[in-house]
């Protein structure tokens, strides 16, 4: 009896494992094949990447993943031209500081800890030199059901820290284009006394001195830079991201555009790509969106310097790498917050 049951236990143990080891495979498969970087990635070729994302016939691309497509409100585009409103504003924000460069983090509503730690580490750096640095979080309106909630804790944060611009339109990853206008259209009205903006994402370090100093010598007019995306392939697989139809946009590339996370420009671009937004097709992508309306300006974008001073790809911390570029992605927002730490400790760098 005792020896059945523990055969029958090691037959358990043995399917169980070999399921365990299938799950595994299966889960580090789909897992090298996910597309989270695809279109920033696609744009630098290593060009076996490229065709993995966009060469892949559609019939077989839909079978054996189980991410479901998006479905579109269609046809890709967002709800723009159109006025929205602001429900939370500071407007007299760059005025009163003499701003230099005002930085823009678009947020969820619900993004509490994000801005937390922001405010806690590189947005703490209000002051390079004499040049000073400003801030703002900018969000849309909460969709979930605890929305009200939601708000009622923005408002009072808003009072708290005046560090927060909410606009009437729904807060969501694909109304993100919306979002972009929305900042470029607060920064044409009133901003245009401060020379650089810079859109910086949540989830991104920011050396804030070495973006003074790069401004320091930029151009002051029709200056865009970042991650320059050159060539990029527009992604066709419907399972992708950042899917966009031939309906919508035909070439197979996009024009050049600089990667969603972290750009600055000049801040007499604003009104020329607040013009530009009405009549430039307003894609879901907003990155792709500002290069297709830098193009239809017929203005070129400017490459850093250095090609490691923005990275999509989260750079490995060490304190010298760290002390030289200016953004990079990071894999959590305690990464984000220990390198900053430790980045302000005394010590060489290098
Ligand atoms: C990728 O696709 C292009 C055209 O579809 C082809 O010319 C190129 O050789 C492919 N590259 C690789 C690495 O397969
Ligand atoms: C985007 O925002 C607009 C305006 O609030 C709304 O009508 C639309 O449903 C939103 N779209 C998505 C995908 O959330």
């Amino acid at each position: 009896m005792q020896s059945n049951g523990r055969s029958r236990f090691l037959r358990a143990f043995v399917i169980f494992t070999i399921f365990l080891i299938l799950f595994l495979c299966y889960y580090i498969f789909t897992y090298e094949n996910s597309e989270s970087w695809m279109p920033k990635v696609g744009l630098f070729p290593p060009k076996t990447f490229i065709n993995k994302t966009t060469n892949v016939p559609l019939t077989t691309a839909s079978t054996g993943t189980s991410a479901k497509p998006w479905k579109p409100p269609e046809p890709y585009c967002v709800a723009y031209p159109n006025k929205y409103n602001f429900i939370i504003n500071e407007p007299q924000k760059c005025q009163k500081e003499n701003v230099f460069v005002i930085l823009i983090i678009p947020v969820a509503p619900s993004d509490t800890a994000a801005r937390e730690a922001i405010r806690s580490t590189w947005g703490s750096e209000r002051l390079v030199g004499d040049k000073i640095v400003s801030l703002l979080f900018l969000s849309g309106l909460p969709t979930s059901q605890d929305g009200e909630k939601l708000q009622a804790d923005l408002l009072k944060e808003s009072e708290k820290y005046h560090d927060l611009l909410q606009s009437d339109f729904w807060d969501s990853y694909y109304n993100l284009t919306i979002k972009t206008i929305v900042m470029l259209e607060w920064l044409s009205d009133n901003c245009q006394n401060a020379p650089y903006a810079m859109k910086v994402d949540s989830d991104i370090f920011l050396n804030v001195k070495n973006l003074v100093n790069l401004l320091l010598s930029a151009p002051k007019q029709n200056y865009m830079s970042g991650l320059v995306a050159r060539g990029a392939m527009v992604l066709r697989n419907p399972n992708s991201k950042w899917y966009l139809p031939e309906t919508v946009y035909a070439p197979a590339q996009y024009p050049p555009y600089a990667l969603g996370l972290g750009y600055v420009f000049s801040l007499d671009l604003t009104v020329k790509l607040v013009e530009a937004a009405q009549l430039v097709k307003p894609v879901y992508i907003e990155d792709v969106f500002l290069g297709l309306c830098m193009d239809h300006l017929g203005i070129s974008l400017t490459d850093p310097p250095d090609g490691s001073l923005f990275n999509v790809f989260p750079v490995d911390y060490n304190r010298c790498r760290y002390s030289k570029l200016i953004a990079t992605v990071t894999r959590s927002l305690t990464n984000q917050v220990e390198f900053w730490r430790d980045l302000q400790t005394p010590g060489p760098y290098c």
